[in-house]
């Protein structure tokens, strides 16, 4: 039987829960051509929302959807690299036509590009050594959008990596190209709200007041909930109301870690029981276990101060204030300055991550998992 809790690729549409509200405004901001700029926490589920925005039916009938996930780029060749990659393999099931008119625009890469015999038609075989001008590429490939035949939008999913490109004008360029094209619509996500943010709301910053903000938060409680209760339902297995609301409150309703609970409860117990608050918590405990291993062996790769500093953020959930001297005292830190250097340290490594409340920094595990994990066992 096909467990309807997906936590791994692309969510399937009878499966995917809600975001009704976020994906009406998606739409209709795009049909009023504006670029879209998605932040949320990790996992909370930008990723499925812009692929679920691709599938209704008045953009997918209307539009090429492109989607680029730039988390492994480090520089311009590779962002043009994964681009042209993304349309090409966009349009090898829409015809000949289309990918030859595509490749044909691609004159810089011209002397690099394969042929398929077979089927008559080029083959995208680019490596990152065949881009030798990434800037006249990367015209060539919004010229292409420009041009495409049908309107075009493109998300490009981690955006915020171009500010840790080694090439210190890509903001600027990218910006100066997009801001000419009347064919494609860009939604910029990432979970790094603030260089994100400071991107898109500095008016010094080439992206200032380029698109349109939303901000993706849990699921609504009582939304969830009765979608996880009917998903069992559907599948012929139960679980109680206070197992499901349990579940969502364990993670505040952290869309992925709910989901992933639900996941193995799903996959553990038979039609025949119901599921009930006590086998959430045995099953969450059960995942930790699991995972205790890889948990075990991260903790075995931080220094002693950065250990403590991450186990001390852990039990408070939430931190701020961590370099005050009452946060020091109140988990029996070394100092301050020892904090401030271990965060630094466990930023760089992502175990952290932060909100910014007015000016304050709220500290918290990136991942919930390890969170609970450290919860037990320190
Ligand atoms: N609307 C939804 N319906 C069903 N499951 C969802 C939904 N949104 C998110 N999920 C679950 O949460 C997981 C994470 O979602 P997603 O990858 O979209 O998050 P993200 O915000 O893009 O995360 P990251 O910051 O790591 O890129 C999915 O794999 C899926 O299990
Ligand atoms: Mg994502």
């Amino acid at each position: 039987m096909e467990n309807p809790f997906y936590i791994t690729g692309i969510v399937p549409e009878p499966y995917f829960c809600d975001r009704d509200k976020e994906t009406a405004w998606i739409v209709r901001t795009l049909e009023n051509k504006a670029h879209i700029l998605l932040t949320s926490p990790r996992r909370m589920g930008k990723t499925q929302l812009i692929r679920h925005v691709f599938e209704q039916p008045s953009i997918k009938d209307k539009c090429y959807t492109f989607y680029v996930d730039i988390y492994p780029t480090t520089s311009l060749h590779e962002l043009v690299l994964f681009l042209s990659k993304e349309i090409y393999s966009i349009l090898v099931p829409k015809g000949k036509a289309a990918l030859c008119k595509f490749m044909a625009g691609l004159r810089s890469l011209a002397g690099s590009l394969g042929y398929d015999p077979v089927t008559d038609t080029p083959r995208f075989d680019i490596k990152l050594g065949d881009i030798h001008a990434p800037e006249l590429t990367l015209e060539e490939i919004f010229a292409y959008l420009e041009d495409a035949g049908r309107p075009c939008i493109f998300a490009i999913d981690e955006f915020q990596q171009i500010a840790y490109y080694p090439e210190k004008n890509v903001e600027a360029l990218l910006r100066s190209h997009i801001q000419k094209m009347n064919n494609c619509l860009f939604i910029y996500a990432g979970s790094n709200r603030h260089i994100l943010e400071n991107m898109f709301n500095s008016a010094a910053k080439p992206f200032y007041n380029s698109a349109e903000q939303i901000y993706l938060d849990r699921i609504p409680r009582e939304v969830y909930t009765r979608f996880a209760e009917d998903q069992f339902m559907q599948a012929g297995k139960k679980i109680s109301h206070e197992a499901a609301s349990y579940a969502y409150d364990i993670f505040e309703g952290h869309t992925y870690y709910v989901h992933n609970v639900l996941h193995n409860a799903f996959a553990c117990y038979s039609p025949e029981k119901t599921i009930e608050k006590e086998d959430i918590e045995k099953t969450l405990k059960e995942i930790l276990e699991e995972k205790g291993h890889t948990f075990a062996s991260v903790m075995n790769q931080l220094n002693y101060q950065q250990k403590e500093t991450l186990v001390a953020i852990a039990k408070d959930g939430k931190a701020s204030g961590v370099t005050s001297v009452a946060f020091v005292r109140k988990h029996a830190l070394k100092s301050p300055s020892s904090v401030q250097y271990a965060i630094g340290a466990l930023l760089d490594k992502q175990l952290l991550t932060y909100e910014n409340e007015g000016k304050t920094k709220v500290y918290s595990l990136a991942d919930r998992f390890f969170e609970k994990w450290i919860n037990i066992t320190y």
